[in-house]
């Protein structure tokens, strides 16, 4: 496998950096602090291309592959996580899944301001009841000839009340189990659609986490994204490249952790040197590098392989499991590197360390990606 990064994707991530260090350090602790969705920066994410990545141009696109993403996503993440979570989900899980199966009129309504960063996007699948056991959807959609009745409650939905849109999956025929869902597209200020508290949450506190619920919501048939029961094989087929991204956020947490955690020990000195002096100091950073050169090439082969159009569920998983891992392990490692100035908000470690932990949660918890993992395996 190659990874030597082209021209294009070394421009990408120049750019991406460049970003994140004049537009997102700035302000990023106080966002964090006050639980500040990042709407101005989503915004000059959105007129760099970075909200629709890897849309086709011809719907507002960036037209760039999945390495790029990676690389971009990285880049992000390593200062702050709010945002690319935000980025995450709208390029992944929304644009991604209406570029590969929405309708002609979709993409023309939908992603083509989704992928220009005009609007943003939400997916719901989560429950209140149906977490990790995404099968037992209890939001319905009752088939009422030319529109679906949407009733029920969804959990921890991100970019809850920032959204435009939300694609939402809905139980329709219960007989038929998992090919009885749909995935409907669902216009904020529908009648009957609320949307709840924002989650007061350990990490990414700058992103908006909501409940929502739908009260006999009418969603007309022409916004159901393929065919009628294909809403739950659409929402694992697209947590498939959205592992890819937030394998690539957790990435990003642990190298913007390293990167931290490398300049202050030149610069603390003990015992009469800089701390990176000490062998024990060395060791923890030898371990962090090693790792997260390991995190990055296992992104860059689910990332390569989704390029190539190959089968990539094994390896997204794998990337995410042990690029959370890694994201863990490094910002606690990065914080004890700081010694007491790592435990206080100004020197950004402990930020990376509370934004880490997520994860390992969303987009299937580390428990999921191992049974995605087995199955593959054992297939
Ligand atoms: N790719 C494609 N299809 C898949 C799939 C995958 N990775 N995993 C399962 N499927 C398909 C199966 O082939 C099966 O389809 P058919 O019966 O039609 O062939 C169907 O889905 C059901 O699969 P299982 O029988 O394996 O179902 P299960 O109940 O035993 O387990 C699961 C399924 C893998 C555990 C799944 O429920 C799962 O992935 N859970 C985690 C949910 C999750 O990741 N949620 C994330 C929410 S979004 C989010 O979190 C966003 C954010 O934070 C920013
Ligand atoms: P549960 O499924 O109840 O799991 C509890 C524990 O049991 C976990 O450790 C889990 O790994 C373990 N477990 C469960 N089943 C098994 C098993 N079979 N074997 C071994 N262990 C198991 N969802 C969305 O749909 N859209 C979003 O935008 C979104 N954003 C989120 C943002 C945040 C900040 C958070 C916290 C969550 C978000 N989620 C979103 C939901 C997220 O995907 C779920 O929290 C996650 O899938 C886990 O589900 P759960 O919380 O119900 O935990």
């Amino acid at each position: 496998m190659n990874f030597v990064l082209t021209e294009e994707q070394l421009a990408v991530r120049d750019a991406a950096r460049e970003f994140a260090q004049t537009e997102l350090l700035p302000g990023v602790i106080e966002r964090d602090e006050n639980q500040q969705f990042p709407a101005e920066q989503v915004k000059k994410m959105g007129e760099l291309g970075f909200m629709g990545m890897m849309v086709d141009p011809k719907y507002n696109g960036g037209g760039m592959d999945t390495i790029s993403y990676v690389l971009a996503m990285e880049e992000i993440s390593k200062v702050d996580a709010s945002c690319s979570v935000v980025m995450s989900v709208n390029n992944s899980l929304v644009c991604w899944g209406l570029e590969k199966f929405g309708t002609e009129e979709q993409k023309e309504k939908y992603l083509k301001r989704l992928a220009s960063g005009e609007i943003i996007g939400a997916f719901c699948l989560s429950e209140p009841e149906a977490g990790s056991d995404a099968t037992s959807q209890r939001t319905t959609a009752e088939d009422k000839g030319d529109y679906y009745l949407l009733n029920g409650t969804k959990n921890w939905i991100t970019n809850g009340s920032s959204a435009s849109v939300y694609i939402v999956m809905a139980q329709t025929d219960v007989e038929k189990k998992h090919r009885g869902i749909n995935a409907l597209i669902v216009e904020k200020g529908t009648e009957g659609f609320t949307v709840g508290p924002k989650e007061n949450k350990l990490g990414i506190r700058g992103s908006d986490t909501h409940s929502l619920m739908f009260q006999d919501v009418k969603v007309p048939k022409e916004n159901r994204i393929g065919e009628d029961g294909f809403g739950f094989s659409l929402a694992m087929q697209v947590l498939n490249g959205g592992r890819i991204g937030i394998a690539s956020q957790a990435l990003g947490i642990a190298s913007g952790a390293m990167e931290l955690a490398i300049n202050y020990s030149k610069e603390r000195k003990s015992f009469g040197k800089p701390i990176c002096e000490h062998q024990g100091i060395q060791f923890k950073l030898s371990e962090m590098a090693t790792n997260i050169e390991a995190a990055r090439l296992l992104c860059l082969q689910a990332a390569a392989k989704k390029d190539r159009k190959e089968d990539f569920v094994k390896e997204a998983a794998m990337a995410k499991l042990f690029a959370s891992k890694v994201a863990m392990e490094t910002t606690v490692e990065a914080v004890q590197v700081h010694g007491g100035y790592g435990f206080v908000k100004e020197f950004h470690v402990e930020r990376l360390m509370r934004d880490a932990k997520i994860t390992q949660i969303y987009e299937g918890t580390s428990e999921i990606q191992k049974i995605v993992i087995a199955r593959e395996i054992l297939k």
